[in-house]
Formats: structure tokens, sequence, C-alpha cells
């Protein structure tokens, strides 16, 4: 209680009467836990208002879900879903993917493969609340995996995809192809260091010097099992998936009704680092960029095989080749 403002602790008393009072100490935790103050008594109504109706929405979430995912309270919960559509993509781009070789090889299956035990993969990363980001981001932690499985690690530019994006104004979305040709006309990418994050496209700033690149990018198959065989093999991919259960999640594995999460209707840009099965459900290890302070330190995991919320949709990568006397860093 300590931190919240004098205001609030004197509404609370009253709105104590009004909603019960387990629903106000959870949301005196929320405030608490995700250091939340605002600014007037009618705010603070509203803003509980919005926080009971998204616990109501994820104990629906809850009480249908087939996997091991806990939804509930998360940084997210007192905002609205049209205040929240900043994090996902618009639904007035559509995907125009360009044509892709498809690679048909699929080789034999390791059971699991985790590349953050591999030392490859960075720490998620913020996109905020300012940008429809997610595709830039997902694909600059594509590039940052596969060159840290070549034995480099960088920490690249998401705002430079953003600026010089010529598809569209980067903060209205755009998908991770986009990315990738941004990434192919710009000569590669310069450290997030020299061209940060500010989450607000700006003119496209020349003659940086790049410390990753990319030499092409695929589209896999639509197949689950071909894509883990990628992911085992080659890195990490590139998922354009539905969010809609993302919003409530906690931690474990999403597995929901598909009247939850419509495999045709996807709007969001993540990246696979690795996969789990043989004796656990099986399931992908997905990263976002909603912060570490989002599901399981930024990370989330979805069951695999049934095509859940259209993982398969569009698996794309990009490709890094090695220099001379390169080793890829191998997953199993
Ligand atoms: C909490 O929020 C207040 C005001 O919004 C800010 O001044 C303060 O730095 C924040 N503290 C933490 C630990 O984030
Ligand atoms: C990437 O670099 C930026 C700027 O130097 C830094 O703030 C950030 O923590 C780095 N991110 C990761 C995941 O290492
Ligand atoms: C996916 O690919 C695997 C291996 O090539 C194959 O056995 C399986 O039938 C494919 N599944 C679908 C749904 O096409």
């Amino acid at each position: 209680m300590s931190r919240l403002c004098a205001l609030c602790t004197l509404v609370l008393s009253t709105l104590h009467v009004v909603f019960g009072s387990s629903e106000m100490e959870l949301f005196e935790n929320f405030m608490l836990q995700y250091n939340k103050s605002y600014n007037t008594r009618e705010e603070f109504k509203y803003r509980l208002g919005v926080f009971l109706e998204n616990l109501k929405e994820a104990s629906r979430l809850q009480s249908e879900e087939l996997g091991t995912a806990q939804y509930g309270v998360t940084k997210f919960s007192d905002l609205t879903d049209e205040e929240f559509s900043i994090y996902h993509l618009p639904t007035n781009i559509l995907p125009t993917p360009p044509s892709f070789k498809q690679p048909e090889e699929v080789l034999q299956l390791p059971p699991s493969c985790d590349w953050r035990k591999k030392d490859v993969i960075l720490k998620a990363k913020q996109q905020g609340n300012t940008c429809h980001s997610c595709w830039a981001f997902a694909a600059v932690a594509n590039i940052e995996a596969q060159f840290a499985i070549m034995g480099h690690h960088v920490n690249l530019s998401e705002q430079q995809v953003i600026d010089c994006s010529l598809c569209r104004d980067g903060c209205l979305g755009g998908y991770s192809w986009d990315a990738f040709i941004t990434v192919l006309n710009q000569r590669g990418l310069t450290s997030e260091n020299t061209y940060p994050y500010t989450g607000y496209k700006s003119k496209c700033r020349k003659g940086l010097k790049p410390i990753g690149w990319i030499h092409d990018f695929e589209m896999l198959q639509k197949n689950e099992t071909a894509m883990a065989s990628h992911v085992a093999d080659r890195g990490t991919l590139t998922v354009t998936i539905n969010h809609a259960p993302l919003k409530h999640y906690q931690k474990g594995i999403v597995d929901t009704l598909r009247s939850n999460c419509d495999p045709n209707y996807v709007d969001h840009v993540v990246l696979i680092v690795g996969y789990l099965g043989a004796n656990k459900l099986p399931q992908w290890i997905l990263k976002n960029s909603w912060g570490e302070d989002w599901g399981e330190k930024g990370f989330f995991r979805m069951f695999r095989g049934k095509n859940a919320c259209g993982i398969t949709k569009y698996p794309v990568t990009c490709i890094v080749k090695a220099h001379k006397n390169q080793k890829r860093k191998r997953c199993v």
C-alpha cells in the first residue's frame, strides 16, 4: 500500500464497498507489481472496471484451456482491447508475401532444441506502446540469433528497419519479409546502440556501418514437422500468429479452442527459438517483444502439432551464410 498515492488510498476504502474486497486486493496488488498510478479518481475507477473485465476474460480462457497455460493478471490488465491493439498488427494491412523458394528437405527430428540454452538468444526486447513494430522486432531477433549461431553476438537496430522500410510507415505494421527486404536494401543493420529505438517512425539515417546482414530469406513449408526440423538444424524462425490469448497469458503451454484463436486470422509476428517434445507435451518456445516483465521472462510456449493460432501460416527465416572457417553452433 505504501507506494499507492494518497488519493487512491482514500478512494480505495470507499470502493471496497462497491466492488468486492478480493477484487480490490487484486487490483491493488496489480498496481504495486507494475508500478501503476492513476491521476484522478475517475481514471482509477475506470481502470478498475477495465481490470475486472480483463480478469473475466482471463478466467473464461482459463476455463477453456486445453494445455497448461495460466491466464490472469498481466501488465496489460488495465488496458482495453482497443488500447492493447498497438501491441499487435492492425487489421487493415493485409499480408502480401513475396514469392518464396521452399526448401523441401525434412531431416530427422531431434526430440528437443532450445536455442536459449546455446547462448544465442538475446533477452526479450520491449516494443513499447507507440508503434506496431512486432514485425521489426521478430525479424531483427531472427538475424541476431542467426548471427550468434555463426559465433557473432550482435544487438541490432529495430529503429533502422522501421525508419528505412519502403513498404509503408514502419509504425503502422508490417511482416517479417518487409523487414528482411529492408535489411537487404540497407545492406545490413547497425547496432541498437548506434540507432536506438524511439518507437516513432523518423527519417531513415544513411551511411551507418552495418554490423549484421543477411544473404536472403525464405518461407518454409507450412508443416510443423518441417518447421521443427529447420529450427533444430538451421536456427530460429519468424512466425505470424493470432495474438488473442496472449494479453492475459502468464505462463505455460497455450492450447486453446480454435474459436479463441482463429488460425486464419494472424496479427502478431514473433520468433520460434526452440521446441520440446518427447516425454513432454509437444510445444514451441517463442520469443515476444513485450519486455521481460510479460510471460515467461518475455518468452511463451504454445502447443506444437495442430497449427495453434495459425503458427504455420508464414514460417519465414533470414539466411545468414557462414564465412570461411566459421562453424555453426549446433542445437543438439
Ligand atoms: C513508478 O512510477 C513512477 C511514476 O509513474 C515513476 O516516477 C517511478 O520511477 C516508477 N518506479 C519504478 C520502480 O519503476
Ligand atoms: C541492446 O543494446 C541496447 C543499447 O545499447 C541496450 O540498451 C539493450 O539492453 C541491449 N539489449 C540486449 C537484449 O542486450
Ligand atoms: C509434414 O511433413 C512430414 C515430414 O515430411 C510428413 O510426414 C507429414 O505428413 C506432413 N504433414 C502435413 C500435415 O502435411
